[in-house]
């Protein structure tokens, strides 16, 4: 595998090489703190036959002024390791300036459906995405690009972003990947303090409940989110609990099969989310 830093000029001439051979690029965006949740899509686009290209580059645009881009977790051996175990090809760390030089200006600024759930607190955060993912597109030109369902609002977003603009990439969705207990693998996990581990259980713990309650028949939205709210627990600052469509992330007064449940909340200052299917 090659581990290559900068460079975005050696990294066109390398990825031309490969598509004049024939090869199909996969691409997977990260930035970084790898863990089974990223080896999942790195595995997914070498299952599909691709030469699989996976970006290290933790994206200031994405990050608010009080939020953790300074302390967010840095460690290129062991994404190196991981990534290469889970069979990427070419392993590329950008720096800033390869992806934002002195003169760029051009923001992606996603419509509506980057302004909902994560989007409410964060608004700079879908815009900063859209905005490193095309740089990233562009320069990669993959012919797939793997996101997890573990930020469904991302995903939903970069399809929007590849349809509006005619992008010529599969974006393909995977699966969350949970630890044991249920908790869905994030690199801001490494930052939860053993004693909070339980509290930032809640998130699943509340999906099994909502799929629960509709497999035993709820449909009343408004019922079933004030029951949920009712049993979230003191020390976990909940952002948001909605019941959404799956495509543009509208809220469902009615629950249905396709309705899924989307979670923010703040755990001593970590970020946590989840979402899942009322009906897994
Ligand atoms: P990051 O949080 O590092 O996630 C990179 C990719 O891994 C995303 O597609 C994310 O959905 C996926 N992922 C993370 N945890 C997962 C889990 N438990 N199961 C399945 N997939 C999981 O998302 C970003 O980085 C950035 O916003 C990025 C797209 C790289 C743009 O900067």
């Amino acid at each position: 595998a090659i581990r290559l830093h900068s460079h975005t000029a050696e990294l066109r001439r390398m990825l031309r090489e490969q598509r004049d051979q024939g090869e199909t690029i996969g691409f997977v965006a990260t930035m970084g703190g790898l863990h089974a949740g990223h080896q999942s899509l790195i595995e997914a686009s070498r299952g599909d036959g691709n030469f699989t290209v996976v970006s290290v580059f933790v994206n200031p645009a994405q990050f608010g002024p009080n939020e953790d881009f300074d302390s967010y977790p840095r460690d290129h051996d062991s994404d190196f390791e991981l990534a290469v175990e889970a069979g990427g090809d070419l392993i590329w760390y950008p720096e800033v300036e390869d992806l934002y030089p002195e003169e760029a200006q051009t923001m992606v600024q996603p419509g509506p459906l980057g302004q909902r759930l994560c989007g409410l607190s964060r608004p700079q955060f879908f815009p900063g995405i859209c905005t490193v993912v095309l740089k990233l597109f562009n320069l990669i030109q993959p012919h797939q690009a793997y996101f997890g369902a573990k930020d469904f609002q991302q995903l939903a977003i970069i399809q929007r972003m590849a349809a509006d603009f005619y992008l010529d990439v599969d974006v393909v969705g995977c699966p969350i990947v949970r630890e044991d207990d249920g908790l869905a693998m994030s690199s801001r996990n490494l930052k939860l303090e053993p004693e909070d581990r339980d509290l930032a259980l809640t998130l699943y713990r509340t999906i099994t409940r909502a799929q629960t309650a509709f497999a035993e028949g709820e449909r009343d939205a408004a019922k079933l989110r004030e029951a949920l709210v009712a049993e979230w627990p003191e020390g976990l600052e909940l952002d948001y609990l909605d019941f959404r469509d799956p495509e543009f992330l509208e809220d469902c007064a009615h629950l249905t099969e396709d309705t899924r449940i989307f979670l923010g909340a703040w755990l001593n200052g970590v970020r946590l989310i989840d979402n899942a299917r009322l009906t897994p």
